[in-house]
């Protein structure tokens, strides 16, 4: 089976999938990282040199080769913040993966994202604060994640361990049925 976690940049999908995995005991992917090595090229730097809609073709053909690879145990992927904005993406997160979105509030997104924010061109981009930018994209995507994920876990007020428990209570439920 493959367990998708989804949600805004800095929700912490890479260290809760990380947490996650370690705990099924099985493999995890991380989609940004997958793409940086099949591109030869950062993250910063792909979206400088082609541009967001070349790295979001990156992305997509990325997350099928991901999902064409299913192996014998369960693989854990920690997708990108905008990874569902793709329609095909978020299908295939939808039909494919047990999904699950990591969510989180705007206070909380800040915190995590105001000392980490430098390689991420999506909240470069733009005029205004952080924060704005941050509430700017959280409009246009936040009905996506929910419509995508088949499970919401809140984050607010929790830490990294707490929510890796919340996602593995979620996934034996799914399994168990
Ligand atoms: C993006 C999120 C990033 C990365 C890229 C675009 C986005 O992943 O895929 O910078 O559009 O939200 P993280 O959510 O892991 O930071």
């Amino acid at each position: 089976m493959f367990i998708s976690l989804i949600g805004f940049m800095g929700c912490g999908k890479s260290c809760v999938g990380k947490k996650v995995s370690d705990a099924l005991g099985c493999t995890l992917t991380d989609l940004d990282s997958y793409i940086v090595e099949k591109a030869g090229k950062s993250i910063p730097e792909i979206f400088s040199s082609c541009g967001e809609q070349a790295f979001r073709l990156l992305e997509k053909e990325s997350l099928g080769e991901i999902l064409s690879k299913s192996g014998s145990g369960d693989t854990v992927i920690s997708a990108g913040g905008g990874t569902v904005m793709t329609p095909a993406c978020a299908r295939m997160l939808k039909e494919d993966t047990l999904c699950i979105y990591l969510k989180a509030g705007i206070e909380t997104l800040v915190r995590n994202l105001e000392n980490d924010y430098g390689s991420r061109p999506m909240l470069k981009t733009g005029q205004g604060t952080l924060k704005e930018r941050i509430e700017e994209l959280m409009r246009q995507r936040e009905a996506v994640y929910e419509s995508t994920a088949a499970i919401t876990v809140n984050i607010d007020g929790k830490t990294f361990g707490e929510v890796a428990d919340l996602v593995m209570d979620a996934v034996r439920e799914k399994s168990l049925r």
